[in-house]
């Protein structure tokens, strides 16, 4: 059994494998019109989503399976006190792959040492968004035509987006991209990723305060909403909310084969007399996203593998101390460290101990 909990779990080759498959299905959807024939997906959100799990259960759907779940955490039995591991291991006896979102970081991790079927990580807490990436990057292979000697724009909250951790991990693995990372001073990426995914690789990067300084060399701009459900400080949000907002204006000098991506949910930072111009891809995200999540179902259904020692993971006695880690609120999630870059980390959250 294998599962999807960090988009650095697939290889360059597995990402082409999914994205051939992907472009297969958008042209010839009738030939997997019948592949999820009795089965089942669960899609467990016990956080808000439109496009993640709508898109999940579109997916499944048209490709004949059936889908149940529930997309809050009120009426489930979670509402009662009810483990995330003991509704997982309830979930996985009736379906076949679950896709789930949590506001804790680690939690989909901490899904998948207790699930008897796969598990995909639709998103935990600030941490990584793994699917969102898979259709990024089919995004980018559509517009640009390649996903390698990119230079890309990352603007918003990058301390806590985890759409944009799980891009950066996964176009860091593509030759000659160099990444311009746009943010306010108190949103920036954290110093350990920064250390983690670039400074240890050698990648390329550079920090800048304002979209138009460097809007001439983007190939891609991606826009990111400001997380305000990530926030301890409310006085901070409301202080950060408005730190972007994309126009036409400030796009007027860009090359004309740029293209801007947003995961979306948008709120103020893309201006809407951005989206019928050349440059806007965020709605063509949305349909690759379940293109890309068809197929990813498709592959986890066949794929037999030992997730548990693809991940190394150890016992330990140290306690993360990360408060948003799954490890810290939830009940019978066992301490666990791994080794990244050489650094013991928390296996849940990646955080340093
Ligand atoms: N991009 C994304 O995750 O959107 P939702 O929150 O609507 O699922």
């Amino acid at each position: 059994m294998r599962h999807l909990i960090d988009i650095t779990e697939l290889t360059i080759n597995e990402l082409e494998k999914l994205m051939e498959t992907a472009i297969d299905i958008d042209e010839h959807g009738e030939k997997y019109a019948h592949a999820m024939e009795g089965k089942i997906l669960a899609t467990l959100f016990f956080e808000p989503s439109t496009r993640t799990r709508l898109s999940f259960e579109a997916a499944f759907i048209k490709m004949g399976g059936n889908v149940i779940g529930f997309d809050n955490t009120i009426s489930s039995s979670t509402a009662k006190g009810e483990s995330l591991i003991d509704t997982i291991k309830t979930v996985s006896i009736y379906a076949d792959i679950i896709a789930m979102r949590h506001f804790l970081e680690g939690a989909a991790f901490a899904a998948a040492l207790n699930s008897s079927c796969p598990i995909i990580n639709a998103g935990d807490g600030g941490h990584c968004h793994p699917t969102q990436t898979l259709a990024d990057i089919l995004t980018i292979k559509r517009e640009t035509g390649r996903l390698d000697n990119l230079t890309i724009g990352v603007c918003g909250d990058l301390k806590y987006g985890r759409a944009v951790h799980s891009l950066i991990n996964a176009l860091s693995r593509y030759k000659n991209n160099k990444f311009i990372l746009i943010s306010p001073p108190e949103l920036t990426l954290t110093d350990n990723y920064v250390k983690q995914v670039f400074d240890d690789n050698g990648i390329c990067y550079e920090r800048c305060n304002s979209i138009e300084e460097k809007v001439n060399s983007f190939d891609i701009l991606y826009m990111t909403r400001i997380q305000r459900e990530r926030f301890d400080d409310a006085a901070m949000y409301e202080r950060l909310k408005n730190s972007f907002e994309l126009n036409v204006d400030m796009i007027k000098n860009a090359k004309p084969t740029m293209r801007i991506l947003h995961p979306l949910p948008r709120v103020t930072e893309i201006n809407t007399n951005v989206d019928n111009g050349p440059h806007a891809a965020y709605f063509k995200q949305v349909k690759n996203g379940m293109l890309m999540r068809m197929a990813l179902i498709l592959d986890l259904l066949k794929q037999k593998d030992n997730y548990y020692e693809n991940f190394n993971i150890l016992d330990t006695e140290k306690k993360c101390q990360n408060n948003k880690c799954v490890v810290n609120s939830e009940r019978n999630v066992n301490n666990y460290q791994k080794k990244i870059e050489g650094q013991n980390v928390c296996a849940y959250c990646e955080k340093e101990f």
